[in-house]
């Protein structure tokens, strides 16, 4: 059987990214190849991590968008730009014809243009999450974890990989994890502890999702 096509979304420093390269074609992710990284961040350290290991990459930003449709109104939303990147994003992935593309720490909110082509393809997309499905939705999820951990009001948060939707971080979930808070001092050791683990838990969720379009 030829190996699963794997496509990546990165926006940033690539550690999650690093983890699914370093597990390819051993026991925890085999058959798969890499066949492009894409960021929407021309300075995105995962670039350097994908060429270094011979993949190759895309860079695709929304500055040319905005331009093209901007939004004067008092709190822009940029709605038309984001369905146009949306839209060439979709056509960027699809021409890579992948078995499945994963968002591993891609910091943007997808809209049913890019979401659209690829479910018609029957491609699945998924992302990594720091938080358990439900719990906390959006950015900062570490970071508000903690506040509330200080506060008294929680001792564990957690961690998923999920199936992408238009609703965001609300997708059917594919495995998570959680992740006790309890014995961290400060909010880098927490990230530490989260991210040590979305290492392992991507890469288990990636290895689930290309068995599960195998069968
Ligand atoms: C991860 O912590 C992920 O949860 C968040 O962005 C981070 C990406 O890190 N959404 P990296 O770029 O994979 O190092």
């Amino acid at each position: 059987m030829a190996p699963a096509r794997v496509l990546v979304l990165i926006s940033g420093s690539g550690s999650n990214l690093q983890a699914l390269i370093d597990a390819s074609n051993t026991p925890a992710l085999p058959d798969v190849e890499f066949v492009k990284v894409i960021s929407d961040r021309k300075d995105a350290y995962g670039l350097k991590r994908a060429e270094a290991a011979k993949i190759p990459t895309t860079y695709h930003g929304i500055l040319p968008y905005k331009k093209k449709f901007p939004d004067d109104t008092e709190k822009p939303q940029f709605s038309e730009a984001r369905k146009a990147y949306d839209a060439d994003l979709a056509k960027l992935v699809l021409a890579e014809k992948p078995d499945i593309v994963v968002c591993a720490g891609f910091m943007r909110i997808v809209t049913p243009s890019f979401l659209e082509p690829l479910h018609e393809q029957k491609i699945p997309i998924i992302n990594l999450h720091p938080s358990l499905h439900g719990d906390l939705v959006g950015a900062h999820c570490i970071e508000r974890a903690w506040e509330e951990f200080k506060q008294g009001k929680r001792t564990k948060t957690g961690i998923m990989i999920h199936y992408v939707i238009a609703e965001v971080d609300m997708g059917e979930p594919i495995v998570q994890q959680e992740v006790s808070i309890e014995g961290c001092e400060t909010l880098e050791q927490l990230q530490t502890r989260i991210h040590e683990a979305e290492h392992k838990l991507i890469v288990e969720g990636t290895k689930r999702v290309v068995e599960r379009g195998r069968q």
